[in-house]
């Protein structure tokens, strides 16, 4: 037995070995004799990093300031200082340097700094979690110091945390006396296991600093446990695609991950989700021109059900580095639908739909597209599980890897099963006297589609005055109703003449 463990220690320990940025030895709870190490100069042990430029960084020594200056840290400008979370394997996740690379890359005069505190999360989940408030004692000692040496304003500091790093920059927020409080702090995907619950002061929270955002995007729930924490924790806090799963980490490829890759094929997936949270923030920085916008809303149901899709009042919200930094009393929750990969930014459309006089209830399948004046939506394939029966207005959400500008036009067309369709021909071969009207119709009453990133609504009208009904497997098209020009609102009255006169020629 002991043989064994010597064995999987030596094992351990040449596999970490290999990497860059491992101190010390590793403890953890069914080996308390490798706890027994050399100490490090700090007892709490967090190294504070300088990033300089590709792959090189400059250690600081919070008791020693000098240390500042001689790396290169220029105290007239803004600090962000990066926590990475728990760590399986004890090295510094690759994207921390990237992250770091590109905020500098974007920011210019900028420092930014990395906390490394390794040694501490490279141990069993809760053990470090017992760590966090060291080390988060140990930012708010470098920003106290910042302060008492160089007349530093923390308000000036911007903390992102990644998972258990999210709760360490609130709690050096939340240790730091006096009155002025760190400007921002972005959480991504905090931790949930032994913070879900938990107090404020337990955890990140508003309190912690001028400003607090988060990203929450593995709140997956699996034996009432989820790796990101739920409930809201900032002032804003976001949800893209609901927040408790991300598109293109699917768990059937966990189990393809697992057979390939043993337990770190699951750790892959684990971190797929987890770590979308810091991608979609890079992405902000990467893609200027496509910034993601967020809609403030009860849940995710209301959001699929494109009912949310509104900006007044700070409603919604830019998701990422460059948020609209508003304080409000209490948090609000942002949802978003995102793509699978950078760019991220996807385009919300709601749907609003009247069904008038639905003698019968269906489940109709829709087939739409979308036309604008600078691209078109292709079909999208709409299916309603709600039955509709009498009026019912139907409101639900699209999303598009494309801007359409000016909404123009919308074709529509109304698909039942083959089952249904066989019914009404048999229908109409007994029946023939029916002619034409027994061929199943639905009545449309408004239509009209917001676009969420501009903001406009446009109103759809069918397009030869031909009435708002739809026949199964018609393709209907329906236009910009006229009245919906917002250039030609002032001559509504002429055009009303207009349309009156079309009626009659049509006749
Ligand atoms: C510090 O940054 C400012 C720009 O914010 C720059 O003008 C100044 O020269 C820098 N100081 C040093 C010592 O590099
Ligand atoms: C709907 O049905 C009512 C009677 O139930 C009728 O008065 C009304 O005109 C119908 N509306 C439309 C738009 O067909
Ligand atoms: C549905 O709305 C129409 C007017 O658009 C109205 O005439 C009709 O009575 C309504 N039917 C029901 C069942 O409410
Ligand atoms: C539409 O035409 C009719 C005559 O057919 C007329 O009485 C009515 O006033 C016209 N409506 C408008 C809005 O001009």
């Amino acid at each position: 037995m002991s043989a064994l463990r010597l064995l999987c220690c030596l094992l351990m320990a040449c596999c970490l070995s290999e990497g860059k940025r491992i101190k010390g030895s590793r403890g953890s709870v069914t080996d308390p004799e490798a706890a027994v190490r050399p100490q490090e100069p700090r007892l709490s042990g967090s190294v504070f990093r300088l990033f300089l430029g590709g792959e090189d960084t400059c250690m600081l020594d919070p008791l020693q300031l000098h240390t500042l200056t001689s790396c290169g840290f220029n105290s007239s400008n803004p600090l962000i200082i990066i926590t990475h979370g728990w760590s399986v394997d004890g090295m510094l996740e690759s994207w921390v340097i990237r992250m770091a690379a590109i905020l500098k890359r974007n920011l210019v005069d900028v420092n930014v700094v990395m906390t490394d505190w390794l040694h501490l999360a490279h141990q069993h989940y809760p053990l470090a979690v017992q760590s966090t408030r060291t080390v988060g004692k140990d930012i708010a000692h470098l920003l106290q110091s910042l302060q008492r040496e160089y007349r530093y304003p923390v308000r000036k500091v911007h903390l992102i945390g990644y998972s258990l790093g999210a709760h360490i920059s609130g709690f050096a927020g939340s240790f730091l006396q006096g009155s002025e409080k760190i400007g921002r702090i972005t959480g991504l995907d905090p931790a949930g296991p032994l913070f879900e619950g938990m107090s404020p002061t337990d955890r990140l929270s508003p309190d912690d600093a001028e400003f607090v955002d988060a990203i929450h995007t593995f709140t997956h729930e699996r034996l009432g446990l989820s790796v990101g924490i739920k409930q809201a924790v900032a002032h804003y806090d976001f949800y893209p695609n609901g927040g408790d799963f991300q598109p293109g980490c699917n768990f059937h490829n966990i189990y393809e991950h697992i057979s390939e890759y043993g337990i770190l094929g699951f750790e892959q997936t684990v971190k797929c989700a987890h770590e979308r949270s810091v991608h979609l923030f890079m992405d902000s920085l990467l893609n200027e021109d496509k910034q993601s916008t967020a809609y403030r809303c009860s849940d995710n149901s209301a959001f699929v059900r494109g009912v949310c899709l509104d900006c007044r009042k700070n409603r919604c919200n830019t998701l990422g580095y460059n948020i609209k930094k508003v304080r409000t009393a209490r948090s609000k929750k942002l949802y978003l639908k995102t793509r699978s990969r950078m760019p991220y930014k996807l385009y919300h459309y709601q749907f609003r739909i009247q069904f008038v006089n639905q003698t019968e209830e269906i489940k109709p399948t829709l087939i739409i597209s979308l036309q604008g004046t600078e691209a078109e939506s292709g079909e999208l394939f709409i299916t309603i599980d709600e039955g509709i029966h009498g009026n019912t207005t139907l409101s639900f959400l699209i999303t598009l890897d494309k801007d359409l500008g000016e909404l123009m036009m919308l074709k529509l067309s109304w698909e039942v099963s083959e089952m249904w369709k066989n019914v009404w021909t048999r229908m109409q071969s007994i029946f023939p006297w029916g002619g034409q009207r027994s061929k199943p119709q639905m009545m449309l009453g408004k239509i009209s589609v917001k676009a969420g990133e501009t903001q406009d609504r446009t109103s759809f009208c069918s397009m030869n005055n031909d009435g708002q009904q739809i026949e199964v497997s018609q393709d209907k098209v329906f236009v910009r109703c006229r009245e919906d020009e917002p250039t030609r609102r002032r001559r509504k009255h002429s055009r009303l003449v207009e349309k009156n006169e079309s009626v009659q020629q049509t006749k």
